[in-house]
């Protein structure tokens, strides 16, 4: 499950029951008083997922991060639930790493969705040279995940993300370039009632 150093892809990780459960809540929280938005970036281009920012907001035309949604309605990001702290601190444990997550990002990708090759590099310079993992937890659709190098001609690996796996790049890996090339509609599990994908991706702003 060590696919390079300082990344894990652990398939199945999570329960159907644990899936669903995760499904409710990111649907209740995209749907809630503080909504997704299909953010807009610096260059103007609109993004092709719908995004919530748990925690801390992540400013699509500053790639800085920030208290309020100063890039959309100026509404508070809404904080990290426990459950969800709590599994993530357990799957970078599970590969012996040590996440304390103060933010996420959940996203959701329809039959369309898809999102460029780019490094995780907003969070604090300490958190990053410290190596601090991002861990993704993927639901519904499978996703084809293309992850490369720490330079951005570097070849990249195409992985199937699935339903309940979980994706982990810390340490060395932690600055890789990745993103997802396409979601294979209709792959969602059956039983989990899903057209497109959740993603969601924890992350530590500082030490
Ligand atoms: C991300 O890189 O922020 C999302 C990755 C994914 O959707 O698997
Ligand atoms: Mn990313």
């Amino acid at each position: 499950m060590e696919i390079a150093p300082g990344a894990f892809h652990l398939g199945g990780r999570l329960s159907i029951d644990v899936q669903r459960a995760m499904v409710g809540q990111c649907r209740a929280l995209m749907d809630g008083p503080v909504p997704a938005y299909v953010p807009i970036v610096r260059g103007g281009g609109k993004m092709h997922v719908r995004m919530l920012c748990l925690g801390r907001h992540w400013n699509g035309k500053t790639y800085q991060y920030e208290d309020t949604r100063t890039d959309f309605d100026g509404l508070a990001a809404p904080p990290l639930p426990d459950e969800f702290t709590v599994l993530a601190r357990e799957i970078a444990a599970a590969v012996g790493m040590r996440l304390v997550p103060d933010l996420c990002i959940l996203n959701y990708y329809d039959a369309e969705g898809r999102m460029g090759l780019h490094q995780d590099k907003d969070e604090t310079e300490r958190s990053i040279a410290a190596g601090v993992p991002v861990v993704s937890v993927s639901l519904g659709d499978t996703a084809r995940f293309l992850f490369g190098g720490l330079r951005r001609r570097e070849p990249v690996e195409a992985r199937m993300l699935e339903s309940g796996d979980a994706f982990v790049f810390g340490g060395p890996a932690r600055l890789r370039y990745h993103g997802v090339s396409r979601i294979i509609p209709g792959t969602a599990p059956p039983g989990l009632d899903v057209i497109g994908r959740f993603n969601l991706t924890f992350r530590q702003y500082d030490l």
